[in-house]
């Protein structure tokens, strides 16, 4: 299949590039790079020993995606590109509605109009809300506590009014919980811009010396040692589930719907203790309170997934650890200082 993946320049966009390549997919990115670097797609085009058709705009322009559309008869689209700080949505709501829905307004209208038929979105485990129980199903009630969020709400909502409207279209939402790892050459991997928000890349700028220690948000939390527990997903493992996701359901008309998650969860203080085990000595940390807008514990119920995808999980926790520690001491400032 050709496959248009917008935000593909970045951490997941990258990852999932690299699959579909891999599967004997052809690729065309289009990219921003608000969030990523050039020299990315340079070391995808390495990795997969072939060259990526890419396009730098953004998506919500309509006469740029109209030009994707006709110069590639493309089958189908893995839409990454979004803006995904849960905190800065919160400052900034109207960009975020701008890029996350009003961009993915455009492309799915662009798609009907050039009659591609399938979509891939990149939703978020955080359309459960506070979920009542873990495991999480995707059957389980949507709510949103942040802006963000709401944005991911609303596309999946857009996404299946499109759907009954246009019975021939294919609808995928990936659910993702906490995706985290690198590819295990080293060469791709996450690049926060600024100060990580998230537990995974914070931690190993600290590993390498970058942050002076960890904030632990919160030791008060329901939870085996207080601290707030997720599933954290290797980047390959989502990678991997989006071309299974694309390969099986993209003539299956209709809307579906899938956790991309392991089944696993495990606490700030576990994750750390991961790394500390890959690096070999102690890492800082300080309790501090909690993160406004944080939940206690989010896993998956992933079985779904596996029942009708035959997909799962693979790595875990060590794994993933020791993937973004390669990534982060081979690139400490990640692909920055390298050509743009
Ligand atoms: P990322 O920021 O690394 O990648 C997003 C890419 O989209 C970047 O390369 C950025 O430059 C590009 N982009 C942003 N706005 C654009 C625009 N207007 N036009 C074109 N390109 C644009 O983020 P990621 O972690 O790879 O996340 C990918 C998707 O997965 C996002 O939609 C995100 O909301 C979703 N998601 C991420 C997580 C996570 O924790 N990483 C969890 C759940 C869902
Ligand atoms: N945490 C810390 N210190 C930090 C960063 C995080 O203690 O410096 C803790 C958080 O309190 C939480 C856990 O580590 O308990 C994970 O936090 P992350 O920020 O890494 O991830 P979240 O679960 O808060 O959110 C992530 C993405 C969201 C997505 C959500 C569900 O950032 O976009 O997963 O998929 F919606």
């Amino acid at each position: 299949m050709r496959v248009l993946v917008t935000g593909g320049a970045g951490y997941i966009g990258l990852h999932a590039s690299l699959e579909l390549l891999g599967a004997g997919h052809e690729v065309v990115i289009l990219d921003n790079l608000v969030n990523s670097k050039r020299e990315a797609l340079g070391r995808l085009e390495t990795l997969a020993g072939q060259s990526v058709s890419f396009y730098e705009g953004d998506v919500r322009d309509r006469a740029l995606l109209d030009r994707v559309f006709t110069d590639h008869k493309v089958d189908a689209v893995m839409h990454f590109a979004g803006l995904k700080a849960v905190g800065e949505s919160t400052q900034r709501p109207l960009e975020y509605y701008d890029v996350n829905v009003n961009g993915s307004w455009t492309l799915v209208s662009a798609m009907v109009h050039h009659q591609v038929h399938c979509i891939v979105f990149s939703s978020s485990a955080t359309v459960y809300g506070n979920p009542h129980e873990v495991p999480i199903r995707e059957d389980f009630p949507l709510s949103a506590t942040n802006p963000y969020g709401r944005t991911k709400l609303v596309v999946e909502e857009m996404l299946r009014d499109v759907a009954a409207a246009y019975p021939e279209l294919s609808v995928v939402l990936l659910r993702y919980f906490n995706p985290g790892g690198a590819h295990k050459s080293g060469l791709i991997g996450e690049d926060p811009n600024g100060i990580p928000n998230n537990l995974i890349p914070f931690i190993a700028q600290v590993a390498v010396g970058k942050r002076d220690q960890l904030a632990v948000f919160g030791d008060d939390y329901d939870t085996p040692d207080g601290t707030g527990v997720r599933d954290y997903i290797h980047v390959l493992d989502l990678a991997e589930g989006h071309v299974v996701a694309l390969e099986r359901l993209h003539h299956e008309r209709g809307v579906h719907v899938y956790n991309l998650g392991t089944g696993r969860g495990y606490s700030v203080l576990q994750v750390l203790k991961a790394f500390e085990a890959v690096v070999g000595r102690p890492l800082k940390y300080r309790v501090v309170d909690r993160r406004p807008g944080d939940i206690g514990e989010c896993w998956a119920d992933p079985a779904k997934a596996t029942e009708s995808l035959g997909w799962s999980a693979k790595r875990g926790i060590g794994e993933m650890v020791e993937d973004v520690w390669r990534w982060q001491s081979q690139n400490p400032d990640g692909f920055s200082g390298l050509s743009d």
